[in-house]
This record gives C-alpha cells, structure tokens and sequence, in this order.
C-alpha cells in the first residue's frame, strides 16, 4: 500500500492553481443521464471518485470520454438503452454514486442501486433521498442490499420539504424533478455552491429552476433537453486547505483560480484568527502568521464553516496561543484525525461531537493513518509544520478527491514523496 512521506518545516511559496470541484463534478455526471445529446465539461478534477463516477456511467450506457490532456468530459448519449443497475462494486468506495437513482428514475421509470458502502465519518444513510424520491411518485424497497425504485407512469411533480438538510439528497431530487412531469417545490434543501452550480449545469440544458427562498426552490420538468457546455466550478474545499497551508508554512503563497466571496465564511475565520489574507476577485494571498489567535468553531451547512474544512483548520489550531473548539454538526464520527494528530504531539481532547484544541504545541513527525479524504489532508498539513519526517499510510483516501497535491506541493518547495 503506498504511503506519503512529509518532510516538515519547509516553507511553502509561489502559486497554488485550484482544480474543478469533485463535488460539483459528481452530481452533475449523474445528471447527465437524463440528456441524450451532446454535453461538454470543462475543468474536470482529474481524481479517483470522478474516474468511479465515469466508470458507473459507462456501465449504465453512458457513452462518456475523458479527456485528461484538457480536463474535459464529452458525453453523449443519443437515445441509447440504460442499464439501469449501479452495481455495489462501483458504489462502495464511493457513496455518491447514489445519485445516479434520481436521474435513472426519472428518465427510465426504473433504477436498481446498490445501497453505499460504509463510511468512516458517519452511518450516512439515505432515508433523505428515498423520502423525496416517493414523494416524487417513487414506489421504494430496499432488497438484498439494493434500493429497487419505480415509478410506473413516471415522476410527478409536487410540494416536498426535506426532513433535514442533505446536499446528497438535495442533488438527487432536483436531478429527478428535472425530468418529471409538472412542477416541484422543494422546502429546506442544502445550497451549498455545488448544488448552484449542478442547478446552472440544469437549466443550460433547458430545466426551468428558480429560486424561491434561501432553501426553497421550484423545478419545471423538461423532457426535451438541449445539447450544452459546462464549467465546473473550483474546488472550495481544496482552496480552504491550501490557505491553510499558506498560513502555516509560507512567506507568501498565491491560491488562484477562485472566487474568493464563495468561501467568506471561512476567509473571515482565518482573519479572525490573525492570519495574514489579501483577497483578490481571483485569487487570495495568504502569508504565514506567527501569532495565531484561538477561536471556537461549529460546522454547518453552508454558508456556515464546512465540515470537510474541518480537520484542516484543527491543524491551525495547534498553533493558537490558547485553547480552540470545534463542534461537529454534520458526522457524528468525524474526530478519527485526532489521535493520529495527538501522536504527532498536539494537545487535542474530545467531548461528543467537541473537540478542544490546546495550542500552542510543537508537532513531530510520526507514521500516522489517514483515515478519510479531508483526515488524509490535515495529517499533510500537520507533516508540512512538524519536526522532522512524517509518514502517512492509506493514500487512497487523498486520491479520491485531491489533484496533483503532491505535485502542486512540491512546486511551492514543499517536500513530499510517495512510497510502496
Ligand atoms: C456531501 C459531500 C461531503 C460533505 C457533506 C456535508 C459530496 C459528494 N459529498 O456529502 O463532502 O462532507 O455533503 O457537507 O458532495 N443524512 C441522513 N439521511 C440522508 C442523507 C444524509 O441522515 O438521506 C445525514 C448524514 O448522515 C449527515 C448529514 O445528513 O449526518 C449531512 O449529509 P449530506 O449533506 O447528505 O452529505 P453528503 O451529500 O453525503
């Protein structure tokens, strides 16, 4: 299995180009599925969930190029037979795979989907889902691990509010509502930049969808849907993490090809806490701090501070002067970086869902677990700012969702290489 070493107390600097967003790029592949002409993704993060997703569209019938030179996805479909199954061989290592459901209901009146597999974060069940999909006119069983939907005369449009905030969920009955016949109303949907951006990809083909509230919009289904080009937005998440890099380790680190007034909420914590920030319409400039500030912070759904920026920021709370907290309000298990991080030498104890962060403290390099995509993360980050070599097992995780983040470190003069 390979494995990352770090080599710590280097400083970072130059510029850091930001990549597409995964999470953008994930649901609308599966939204694809409902158009059958021609469509064009640009800036396409060339990362392992993104290659699952293409992969389970090519074994539904999709007929999907990736173009790796140019970042590119070309798609089309013209009129071809689904398959209508998504296997569990394709959804255990990636959960999002669920929401290739909505849009096979949609469009085929019938979807086979494996249930997800498990996950280190949290049970993460998908009742949020299913609720809005039956709402939809869905009938649902779940069998032999596999949720069996159908919806004989097709989606209907209708008035659904969501039991809680999914953005999972969210995306998988905008996309269904899409295709359905009439008008949906959906109450209390996540609105996280993602969803804005699957919501553009939607009515660039011809899906009429407005926005009636901050967490209530309207949907017109289309059936007839047009040919179109599509930009991916950037990855916000990987953008926090680079400007926390940036304010551990660098003179001056440039993170470019943003829109900084998407990530607000997270930019006014990090001045909060002393960190030097020059925002830019494009781009941000961070310089290392010396003094940083403690802070307490809660996850929530955006525009609160997101829960995969999480054991990022923690890392930069080792070195506050004081005492930090963080409240986890999305997964109930998402604490797993805190050992490994203790073992590096910080000062981290849990309470529930709070972890208390005593700073300052000088971290040294250990062979530590990565355990989740934004874990893996944070374990670089604390390697970049400990004494000596870091080694991080279980790699696969960070190649699920980051581009090139030893390539993009190495050429800000950070040290990482990876092993066998
Ligand atoms: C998405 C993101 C993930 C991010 C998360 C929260 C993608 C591919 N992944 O995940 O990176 O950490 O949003 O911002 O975009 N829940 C239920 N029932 C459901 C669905 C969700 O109880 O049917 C719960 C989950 O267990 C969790 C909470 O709702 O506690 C939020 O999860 P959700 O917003 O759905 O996250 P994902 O869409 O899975």
């Amino acid at each position: 299995m390979q494995k990352l070493i770090v080599k710590g107390k280097k400083n970072l600097t130059g510029v850091i180009k930001i990549s597409g967003s995964k999470n953008a790029t994930l649901p609308i592949l599966a939204a694809s599925i409902l158009n059958d002409n021609r469509i064009e993704l640009n800036n396409v993060p060339l990362v392992n969930d993104v290659f699952t997703m293409v992969k389970l569209l090519k074994h539904i019938g999709s007929n999907i190029k990736i173009d790796l030179k140019r970042k590119k996805i070309f798609i089309h479909n013209k009129n071809k037979i689904f398959e209508t199954l998504a296997p569990y061989s394709l959804l255990k290592t990636m959960r999002a795979g669920v929401i290739v459901l909505g849009p096979l209901l949609s469009k085929f009146r019938v979807a086979k989907v494996s249930l997800p597999g498990g996950c280190a974060i949290g049970t993460r069940p998908v009742d949020i889902h299913l609720f809005g999909l039956k709402k939809l006119g869905a009938r649902i069983k779940i069998k032999n691990g596999y949720i069996l939907a159908e919806a004989k005369n097709g989606l209907i449009g209708t008035k659904i509010r969501l039991p809680s905030i999914s953005v999972g969920a969210t995306e998988n009955v905008i996309i269904a509502a899409s295709y359905a016949k009439g008008t949906t109303y959906i109450k209390n949907c996540a609105c996280e930049p993602e969803i804005l951006n699957l919501i553009d990809f939607l009515k660039s083909m011809g899906v009429k969808i407005v926005w009636l509230g901050k967490r209530y919009i309207k949907i017109v289904g289309n059936k007839d849907l047009k040919s179109l080009k599509h930009q991916i937005m950037f990855d916000r998440i990987e953008a926090g993490t680079f400007i926390i890099a940036g304010a551990l380790t660098s003179k001056k680190l440039v993170v470019s090809k943003i829109v900084p007034k998407v990530i607000k909420k997270e930019l006014k914590i990090l001045k909060k806490m002393g960190v030097n920030l020059k925002i830019k319409k494009k781009h941000v400039t961070v310089f290392g701090t010396k003094n940083i500030k403690p802070i307490s912070i809660n996850t929530e759904p955006y525009p609160g501070f997101p829960t995969d920026l999480q054991a990022q920021i923690m890392v930069l709370m080792t070195k506050a002067n004081g005492v930090s907290t963080i409240k986890e309000n999305i997964f109930e298990n998402r604490f797993m970086h805190v050992p490994e991080l203790n073992r590096m030498g910080a000062k981290i104890k849990i309470l529930g869902n709070k972890s208390f962060i005593f700073g300052p403290q000088e971290l040294n390099g250990a062979e530590v677990m990565a355990t989740d995509l934004r874990a893996s993360v944070s374990l670089v980050l604390a390697g970049l700012i400990a004494n000596n070599k870091t080694v991080i097992n279980r790699v696969y995780h960070l190649d699920r969702g980051y581009e090139g983040l030893e390539k993009k470190i190495r050429k800000c003069k950070g040290s990482i290489s990876r092993s066998n």
